[in-house]
């Protein structure tokens, strides 16, 4: 048999690789996807096939990861449990989706992937495999073999020639793409540790950020961001800009303990530059194009629509629903943010759409035929019935 293994020539996904092909007597395809994780994907195809795989395939899905994966989430500002941006939970079904794709096109009847049994990653993986191709087989080491430590995972590579990085590992895991760096495990468990400020990747401390500020103005278009100072960029050039400007001025660092979809807290440490200040402009053109019901509904949709990016059904009846509603929400979702970048943070000085529902002429030129004070009075009387024919009733059961 052949299997499409979700490969990022590490450590772990090295063992799996050669586990594969040992216990199942099969054929493994390893397949990279190039998400934006920079310097991680060099020199990758031959040493996947040097650790034993028949072929290896390295896609770039950069532009397709922030087109259709970063920006639909975006435009629904997505955010779990009111903080974590979703980055590695929104990359999780483009890698099934290739893989499953790559597994059709070479006649493999298996994918397999280097999640742990903990994570919320396998459910992610697996759920997007069976919502793809509901008749595929998966494989899932990590809940499979009997390499229960670090040690016997060395032990293990050790045996069969797998090259062991002699650099003393990095105490905790990563994962990185064009939208954020995650960090993870390891003495990040304690989440009472401070995490050492050499681990940031993507952005320079907010101490030792620029003392001068920096101001940009973003354009968006239909809730997707479009051009940065004027200069019209794909999403992913557009997002790594914002990387780049985001990283200089110490923004978008956050440090938590958010709740996995198998049940247990799990903290995590988030570097997204980009994703901060994109999500900070994009509100402020809603916050002058968007109708004040429309964006309620729009609003209490935040937290079921991010559970189920986090929670890994991002291919489900639910979501297309979600998605089509909020789409049409951003429909006049169109304007110019102007955000002042400083020292971690990422504050909006300005905001301008041909949308713009914020219109201080109609009220100064129009002022009687389109709103009369002495209007207000009946406004607020009957907004204020059923609260006086409460309160009367309170007195009277209370004074009985
Ligand atoms: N806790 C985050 C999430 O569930 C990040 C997971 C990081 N995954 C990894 N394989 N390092 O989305
Ligand atoms: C893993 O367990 O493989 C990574 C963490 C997660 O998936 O939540």
């Amino acid at each position: 048999q052949k299997v499409v293994l979700a490969y990022s020539g590490g450590l772990d996904t090295s063992i799996i690789l050669k586990w594969l092909i040992e216990t199942y007597d099969c054929e493994v395809i390893a397949f990279a996807a190039d998400l934006g994780q920079a310097e991680e994907l060099s020199g990758l195809e031959a040493k996947a096939i040097a650790t034993g795989a028949v072929k290896a395939r390295i896609e770039d899905l950069r532009e397709e990861f922030v087109r259709d994966f970063v920006f639909p989430a975006f435009r629904a500002n997505a955010i779990y449990e009111g903080q974590y941006l979703l980055g590695t939970s929104i990359a999780r079904p483009l890698i099934a989706k290739k893989q499953i794709q790559i597994a059709e096109e070479e006649g493999a009847d298996a994918v397999s992937h280097g999640a742990t049994g903990k994570g919320n990653d396998q459910v992610r993986f697996e759920l997007a495999y069976m919502a793809l191709n509901p008749g595929i087989k998966v494989i899932a080491p990590w809940r499979e073999w009997d390499l229960r430590s670090r040690n016997a995972l060395i032990a293990f590579a050790k045996k069969r020639g797998i090259p062991v990085p002699v650099t003393q590992e990095k105490p905790y895991s990563s994962d990185r793409n064009l939208l954020h760096i995650s960090y993870e495990g390891g003495i990040l468990e304690d989440p009472w540790l401070e995490p050492d400020p050499k681990m940031f990747t993507l952005t320079t401390s907010p101490e030792d950020a620029p003392d001068t500020p920096e101001v940009i103005e973003i354009e968006f278009e239909r809730g997707n961001p479009v051009a940065i100072d004027g200069e019209r960029l794909s999403p992913a050039d557009l997002l790594a800009r914002l990387n780049t400007l985001g990283g200089k001025h110490g923004i978008g660092r956050v440090d938590l303990v958010e709740s996995r979809f198998v049940g247990m807290k799990s903290r995590g440490v988030y570097e997204t530059p980009g994703g901060t200040i994109m999500r900070t402009a994009h509100q402020a053109v809603e916050s002058i194009t968007m109708d004040r019901e429309v964006m309620y509904i729009r609003d209490s949709l935040i937290p079921q629509y991010s559970r189920l990016i986090y929670n890994g059904f991002w291919y489900s009846p639910e979501m297309r629903v979600l998605q089509n509603t909020i789409d049409l929400t951003q429909e006049n979702v169109s304007g110019t943010a102007r955000v002042r970048l400083y020292k971690g943070t990422c504050r909006v000085t300005g905001r301008k759409s041909d949308y713009s529902l914020y219109q201080p002429s109609f009220a100064t030129f129009e002022e009687d035929d389109v709103y009369q004070q002495n209007d207000a009075t009946g406004f607020i009387r009957l907004n204020g019935l059923r609260l006086r024919i409460e309160s009367l009733v309170r007195k009277q059961m209370n004074s009985a």
